[in-house]
């Protein structure tokens, strides 16, 4: 039955492709019960900005509408698979996430301050190398792939559990070096296009760039179920396409360059509401 479903999805992808703009003046309330913030003040340390914007806010009005309800947002399938996986017992020590964590719920907030600093293994940590941490110190099991299927279900999860809950990232502090080394990135052009993040996201947002509305590339609503490939996308894989597209050599998922870049990207959201696993085309 699961897969008669994944194809029914498809099926709308198709037409959502050629949807119209964007109704920039929409609330997001899913489920019409977990309101969430997707436009507020931009935080003092994003000096070009006066207000931050969700990337919902720029997609379709059609596909705006797929992220209003849990049961038309292919995400939440995910979702599910991820809590079959958290009742898992796996690895060496026979664990579950469940047996040390309790319920996913208990998980709520934590979405919302990653990347953070780890002080035992002093290194800023995206929720992902948290999961991975756990796998292998707590579990005895075999790391997840990153932005792999199994990763990107419970980052899934993960974040539909903080849904409504403002993103925090701190910035100083331990994480203050990397956090500077990701914002000098985000304004370094790249590639034969010669552009940088900013010259799209900071400068552009709001336009339309070949048949794509601009949005800010905020990182608040990841993972996001893409419409164009059915499935779920990382973060740093989202990267890695924004780079290719510049026509440039890119970083590799999980490595030092994508870390500090997450980190100043999920800053820059700091007050928009966790919103995934959120639908974008
Ligand atoms: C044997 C116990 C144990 C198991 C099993 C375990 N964890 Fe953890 N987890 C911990 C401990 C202890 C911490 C906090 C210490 C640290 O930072 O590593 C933690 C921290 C976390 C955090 C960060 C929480 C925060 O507030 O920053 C996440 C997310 C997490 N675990 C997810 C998982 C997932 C997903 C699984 C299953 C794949 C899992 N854990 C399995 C013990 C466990
Ligand atoms: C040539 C213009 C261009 C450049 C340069 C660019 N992007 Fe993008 N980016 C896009 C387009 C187009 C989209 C899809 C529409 C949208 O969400 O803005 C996108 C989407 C995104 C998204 C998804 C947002 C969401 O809500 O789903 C993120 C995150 C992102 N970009 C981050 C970045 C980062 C970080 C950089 C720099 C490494 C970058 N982009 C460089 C054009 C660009």
């Amino acid at each position: 039955m699961k897969s008669l479903f994944k194809g029914g999805i498809a099926a709308v992808a198709i037409l959502s492709a050629f949807a119209a703009n964007a109704d920039e003046e929409a609330d997001l309330i899913i489920n019409e019960e977990i309101e969430m913030t997707v436009r507020t003040d931009a935080p003092a340390h994003v000096e070009n900005l006066s207000t931050i914007y969700s990337g919902w806010v720029f997609r379709s009005t059609e596909t705006q509408a797929l992220q209003m309800d849990d049961f038309e947002n292919p995400g939440m399938i995910f979702v599910d698979d991820a809590i079959e996986a958290w009742n898992t017992a796996e690895g060496a020590e026979g664990q579950s996430c469940a047996a040390c964590h309790g319920a996913p719920e208990e998980m709520a907030g934590v979405r919302a301050v990653y990347p953070k600093w780890n002080d035992a293994a002093e290194e800023v940590r995206t929720i992902a190398m948290q999961v991975n941490g756990c796998r292998t110190e707590q579990m005895g099991a075999e790391e997840w792939k990153y932005d792999g299927n199994e990763m990107l279900n419970m980052e899934a999860l993960l974040a539909s559990v903080s849904r409504g809950i403002p993103v925090n990232v701190a910035i100083d502090g331990p994480v203050q070096a990397m956090w500077e080394k990701g914002r000098d990135l985000y304004y370094t052009r790249f590639g034969q296009l010669d552009l940088s993040c900013a010259n799209c996201h900071e400068d552009n947002y709001g336009n339309n760039i070949r048949a794509d509305h601009l949005s800010q590339g905020q990182i608040n609503a990841f993972p996001t179920y893409r419409l164009k490939n059915a499935k779920l996308n990382g973060v740093q894989s989202r990267f890695r396409g924004c780079i290719r597209d510049t026509r440039a050599e890119t970083y590799a998922v999980g490595s030092e360059e994508f870390i500090a870049l997450e980190l100043y990207v999920a800053s820059r959201g700091n007050g928009l509401s966790v919103e995934g696993p959120s639908v974008r085309n």
